[in-house]
This record gives structure tokens, C-alpha cells and sequence, in this order.
């Protein structure tokens, strides 16, 4: 099992998430973070410093989310790895406004 970033994350950015990871398993898109499955030790400290619920456990994600398995095994490998905290993207308190978080 791994732990997930999904579309909440997606023109946010926060990176709450990438400090508290003791494996390092997090990886830098444009617009977001993902999670590289074959490191992640599935600890789920990241899960709760995210401020817009982005993040879960495979076996918890909601239903319709289920894709987002294997677009962050596909993305974190083509991705750098990122260790530390950014800005938030410009984006993301309009889209945390949005989501009502
Ligand atoms: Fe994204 Fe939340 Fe991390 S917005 S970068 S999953 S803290």
C-alpha cells in the first residue's frame, strides 16, 4: 500500500506535506506533488498537514479517485524528488476558497 497526492493538491502546492516525510518520497510537478510509491513506507504523517485533504491512503481513497494510484507512481518517476518546503502557488488560496477548506 502507499499513501496518494490527488487533485486537491493541483494549483495549491502547499508543501506542508514534504518536511514531515522521513523517506523522502515526495516528487515536484508543475502544479503539484506526488508520491513515489516505491518509497513511501506508508507512515501517513503527511496526511494530516495537508490544509486542503489532498492526500490518502490507497485504501482510502474516495470512490472516483482511484486513478490517481498510478499517476503518481507514473509522475514520481519523471519527476524530481523535492525535500523542502516552497511558497504555495499563487493559485492556491483561491483554489482552497473553492474547495471550502
Ligand atoms: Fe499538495 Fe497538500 Fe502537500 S496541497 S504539496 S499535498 S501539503
Amino acid at each position: 500500500m502507499t499513501t496518494v497526492v490527488t487533485e486537491n493538491c493541483k494549483d495549491c502546492r502547499f508543501t506542508d506535506c514534504v518536511t514531515v516525510c522521513p523517506v523522502e518520497a515526495f516528487h515536484q510537478g508543475d502544479d503539484m506533488l506526488y508520491i513515489n510509491p516505491d518509497v513511501c513506507i506508508d507512515c501517513s504523517a503527511c496526511i494530516p498537514e495537508c490544509p486542503v485533504e489532498a492526500i490518502f491512503e490507497e485504501d482510502d481513497l474516495p470512490d472516483g479517485m482511484e486513478d490517481w494510484v498510478d499517476i503518481n507512481e507514473n509522475m514520481s518517476q519523471e519527476l524530481p524528488q523535492i525535500t523542502e518546503t516552497l511558497e504555495p502557488l499563487e493559485t492556491a488560496d483561491e483554489k482552497r476558497e473553492k474547495l471550502g477548506l
